[in-house]
C-alpha cells in the first residue's frame, strides 16, 4: 500500500490528537518541509547559532556542490520484507514492527537470523559512485532500535546480537574513504520501539499517551536518551574517523524538549564540520530542510535543503513492492531539484542478504550514464535564473491543504554557473529554443553531449537558439549558453 505524504502527515496528526507527540503544525511542517519557525530559545547554542556566514559557507560547501546522494535503509526489517505470519503488512517496510504490532521479544529475535553474507561495502559504494552520487547516508539505527554498528552502549546491535558479527558502518567508512565518497549516518533519536522509554508515533489502534503496543516499551524517555541514544550518537561521532559528515535525525516527538535536545547538541558541537538536518526537534532547525517523497514548488530560498525519496514506495526492503519509478522520472527529479538549489537523497533498500535489489541497481547505473555526460550541469551549480519553467500556482485550484495548487510544467529546467546557463530540455522544442527574456549576455551556445556549436540570435529581451531536429537524449538534452 502506497503511503502518501498526506496519509503520513494525517497519521502523525491523529497521533498528535493525543498531543503526546508534536503539535500538528510541526508534523505538517516537517512532512511538507515548510520552514518551521523555532520559537524556543536554544538552551545550548548550536553551531548554526554561533558560526559566521563565511564559516557556514565553508562547512556547507561540499554538500551544496554534491547535489546527489544515496540514502540506505537497511536493517532487521529486511528479513520479514513486508510480510508477517504469512500476511503482507501495509505501509513502509521499515515500520513493520509498528504496523504489525510485533511484540519486542519477537522482533528482537530476528537478530539471530540476520546474516547478510552478500553484503559488500565495495559494491555499494561502487554503485553510488557509478550512479554519480557524492555521498551516502545509511540508517545506523532506525525506529526499531536495532544498531547497525558495534555499540558498547546497547547490546541490541549487529556485532553482538547477530551471527554476522561485522560492523557494516566501519566497512563502509573504509570504502568511502578509498573511493572518495562522503558518509553520513541516519539515527532515529526519538522513536525506539525496543528500548524502554523510546517514543513511538501513533499508527493503527495504538493508544495514547505512549502509542506503545507492548508494556516492554514503557519507561522514561529521558532515561532512554541518557542510556542509549546519546551514548550511541557519541559512538557514531567518534568511532568512524572523519565520518559521519552528516547526521540525519528523524521523526522528532514532543518528548524531545529543548533541554533534552540541548544535551544532544552539546555532543554535536564537538564536531564543528558536521552537517545535521531539521529533524532533531526541541526547537532546533539544524542545517537542512528535508522534504520527503516530494519536491517543493520553488525550493527553499535561503535555506539548504534535501529532498529524500524512495525508488518504489518503501524505504526498507519489501519483496512485494515493485512499484519502481522510471529512470526518466528519477533523472528529471534530480534536475528539477538542482534547478531549485537542492540535493536529491535517493534511497536503496538492501535485502536481508546484503544485496541491492536489481531494479535499484539498474536505475542507478542508468542515472550514472546520464551524469557521466551531463554532470557539469548539476554538480556545483546554482539555481535557475528563470523560475516559471517549473510551473505556476493555480489561481483557482487548491491543493490538499487548501493552498493554491502548484501546476508543474515539465518542458525544461535550468541551472547556473558564473559563465554558463544550462538548459535541460525534457520536451524537444523543434529546431528553435526560444527564451522570452535572457538576463545575461550570451556569447555562444552548444549541446553538452557533443559540444556541437549552435547559432544564437537575439530576439527582443530574449534569444533564439537553432537546434538540430532530434534530441540527443530523450530523458534530457542539455543546451549550454555561454554568458558574460
Ligand atoms: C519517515 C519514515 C522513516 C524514514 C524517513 C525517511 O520519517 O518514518 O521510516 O526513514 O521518513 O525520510
Amino acid at each position: 500500500m502506497k503511503i502518501s505524504r498526506r496519509a503520513f502527515s494525517k497519521s502523525c496528526l491523529m497521533a498528535t490528537a493525543g498531543a503526546t507527540v508534536v503539535d500538528a503544525a510541526t508534523v505538517m511542517a516537517q512532512v511538507q518541509g515548510e520552514h518551521y519557525q523555532t520559537t524556543h530559545a536554544h538552551p545550548v547554542p548550536a553551531i548554526q547559532d554561533t558560526e559566521t556566514a563565511e564559516q557556514k559557507n565553508e562547512r556547507m560547501r561540499w554538500f551544496r556542490e554534491a547535489r546527489f546522494g544515496m540514502f540506505i535503509h537497511w536493517g532487521l526489517y529486511a528479513i520479514p520484507a513486508g510480510r508477517w505470519n504469512g500476511k503482507e503488512i501495509p505501509g513502509i517496510g521499515e515500520w513493520i514492527m509498528n504496523h504489525a504490532s510485533i511484540p519486542v521479544a519477537q522482533y528482537k529475535a530476528l537478530a539471530s537470523q540476520f546474516d547478510p553474507t552478500q553484503f559488500s561495502a565495495a559494491t555499494i559504494v561502487g554503485l553510488a559512485k557509478a550512479a554519480g552520487m557524492k555521498y551516502i547516508v545509511i540508517t545506523s539505527k532506525h525506529h526499531d532500535g536495532f544498531a547497525m554498528f558495534a555499540s558498547q552502549a546497547n547490546p541490541f546491535n549487529i556485532v553482538q546480537a547477530t551471527p554476522f558479527k561485522r560492523d557494516p558502518l566501519k566497512e563502509l567508512a573504509a570504502e568511502c574513504r578509498r573511493q572518495g565518497i562522503k558518509l553520513g549516518f541516519y539515527y532515529s533519536q526519538d522513536q525506539d520501539w525496543t528500548a524502554p522509554g523510546g517514543a513511538a508515533y501513533k499508527t493503527d489502534d495504538h493508544q495514547p499517551p505512549t502509542f506503545h503496543w507492548d508494556p516492554a516499551q514503557n519507561g522514561s524517555f529521558a532515561e532512554y536518551l541518557e542510556t542509549k541514544a546519546i551514548p550511541q550518537i557519541s559512538e557514531l561521532l567518534n568511532n568512524y574517523g572523519e565520518y559521519p559528515a552528516i547526521l540525519w535525525f528523524d521523526t522528532p516527538t514532543k518528548d524531545m524538549t529543548p533541554e533534552l535536545a540541548g544535551k544532544i547538541v552539546s555532543v554535536l558541537n564537538q564536531h564543528p564540520k558536521l552537517i545535521w538536518n531539521n529533524r532533531l526537534g526541541g526547537g532546533y532547525d539544524g542545517d537542512t530542510e528535508t522534504p520527503e517523497q516530494y519536491i517543493p514548488a520553488r525550493g527553499y530560498p535561503g535555506r539548504d535543503w534535501e529532498s529524500c525519496m524512495t525508488m518504489n514506495d518503501t524505504w526498507g526492503y519489501k519483496r512485494d513492492d515493485l512499484n519502481f519509478k522510471s529512470t526518466e522520472t528519477l533523472v528529471r527529479n534530480l534536475i528539477d531539484i538542482a534547478s531549485k538549489g537542492g540535493n536529491y537523497l535517493l534511497n536503496i533498500g538492501p535485502m536481508a542478504t546484503g544485496e541491492v535489489p536489481p531494479q535499484e541497481v539498474e536505475r542507478l547505473q542508468a542515472m550514472g550514464k546520464w551524469l557521466a555526460v551531463n554532470g557539469e550541469s548539476i554538480y556545483a551549480t546554482q539555481p535557475t535564473l528563470f523560475g516559471g519553467e517549473a510551473g505556476e500556482f493555480s489561481a483557482t485550484e487548491k491543493d490538499e491543504d487548501g493552498k493554491p495548487k502548484f501546476i508543474a510544467s515539465w518542458k525544461w529546467r535550468s541551472t547556473t554557473k558564473a559563465d554558463k546557463v544550462y538548459i535541460h530540455l525534457f520536451e524537444w522544442p523543434g529546431t528553435t529554443f526560444h527564451l522570452d527574456h535572457m538576463p545575461r549576455h550570451v556569447t555562444g551556445a552548444y549541446l553538452l553531449a557533443n559540444q556541437a556549436p549552435l547559432k544564437v540570435t537575439k530576439a527582443g529581451e530574449g534569444i533564439d537558439v537553432a537546434l538540430p531536429a532530434q534530441a540527443l537524449d530523450p530523458i534530457a538534452t542539455v543546451l549550454v549558453l555561454k554568458t558574460a
